[in-house]
């Protein structure tokens, strides 16, 4: 543990908390909340200088683009003006949950959330303390809640309480809260699906995948990487920890390694996660890649899992990480 925390940890999220919280984003604090893909640090979206603070906070270019997130489908229409029905039927199936959808953006998505661009990413998550904090928030007078993954730009996002305090709390203020809801189940950042156009376009992989959005939209998707919008989790090194991580070769003495279970450990490497499903395999990489880090350990090697859906996920972020930084 880097140790210093400003911020207060809250573990016991009742609706009590949720409401205390939901006042303090109003107030113009930061809220580092559980969702069920990674922590996000947040913000009230509509609030400039409380989202300058999420900037300073994380260390990242003040142009990049947030993502709000939003109580329910039913708020879509307060950020977005067109809705093409094909994310209707998205949104419908899929939140809350781990998908992020692209809309053209309405009057209240400003610069400082869009990073100037005519579009606006959102998300509704599906984790009781996260929805409780958005419902809360919407409650008193608040339209969305903008949060990033909870780490310092470029860094691994963290999957609980303990890695957002490591990560970010000493940049924190005493009025910002963390709210502790446990490890994130999913682990992987949300799918992120540009719906400005035509036919619907992965800008990230997550755990909704090209089937399932084709199944629910009944169109192909885009697989074009050019893309001109700007995706900092696009940018070559991200989710890097200190360690130098290798793909697919075989841990040597002394180094991490993280492989499904049914590869046994080399000689004198430290085994840091046996998976035993692509889910626990997204649920348990970004602790490991942690835990490396706090061990002092300066190589990782990663066997990593195929197939496709969440495995393709998985070694997007494992080929940006091995990029280093
Ligand atoms: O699972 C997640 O999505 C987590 C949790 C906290 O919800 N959030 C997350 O946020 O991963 P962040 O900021 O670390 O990554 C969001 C990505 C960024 O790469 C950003 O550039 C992209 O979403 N993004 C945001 N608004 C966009 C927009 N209007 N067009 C294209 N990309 C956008
Ligand atoms: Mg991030």
């Amino acid at each position: 543990m880097n140790g210093a925390s400003n911020s207060q940890i809250l573990s016991d999220c009742s609706a009590d908390t949720l409401a205390v919280a939901a006042k303090a984003l109003k107030e113009g604090a930061l809220v580092a909340f559980p969702t069920e893909t990674v922590y996000g640090l947040g913000a009230d979206a509509s609030n400039e200088s409380a989202v300058a603070r999420i900037y300073e906070a994380k260390g990242r270019p003040a142009d990049h683009p947030l993502i709000v997130h939003i109580a329910s489908m039913e708020d879509i229409s307060l950020w977005s003006k067109e809705i093409p029905i094909y994310a209707i039927s998205l949104a419908r199936d899929f939140w809350p949950g781990p998908m992020t959808l692209v809309l053209s953006r309405s009057e209240i998505a400003k610069d400082f959330i869009t990073g100037g661009q005519e579009s606006v990413a959102l998300r509704v998550p599906a984790h009781s303390i996260a929805l409780g904090l958005l419902r809360a928030f919407r409650s008193q007078g608040g339209f969305g809640i903008a949060a990033p993954s909870a780490n310092r730009f470029g860094q691994v996002s963290p999957t609980t309480a303990e890695a957002v305090e490591d990560e970010i709390g000493i940049h924190l203020a005493s009025k910002d809260y963390i709210l502790d809801g446990g490890p994130s189940m999913v682990g992987v950042e949300s799918t992120i699906i540009d719906c400005t156009k035509e036919l619907p376009r992965i800008l990230r992989p997550g755990a909704i995948t090209v089937e399932m959005i084709e199944e629910s939209t009944g169109l192909k998707v885009v697989k074009d990487s050019t893309t001109e919008i700007r995706v900092s989790g696009s940018l070559e090194n991200h989710y890097s920890p200190k360690a130098r991580i290798t793909l697919d070769a075989l841990a040597e003495q002394g180094e991490g390694f993280i492989a499904p279970s049914s590869i046994s450990t080399p000689k004198g490497a430290i085994r840091l996660a046996s998976p035993k499903s692509v889910d626990d395999y997204a649920r348990d990489l970004y602790a490991a890649l942690r835990a490396a880090d706090a061990q002092g350990i300066a190589t990782i090697a990663v066997i990593q899992p195929e197939g496709d859906g969440l495995a393709l996920a998985i070694r997007d972020r494992l080929l940006r990480a091995s990029r280093g930084r």
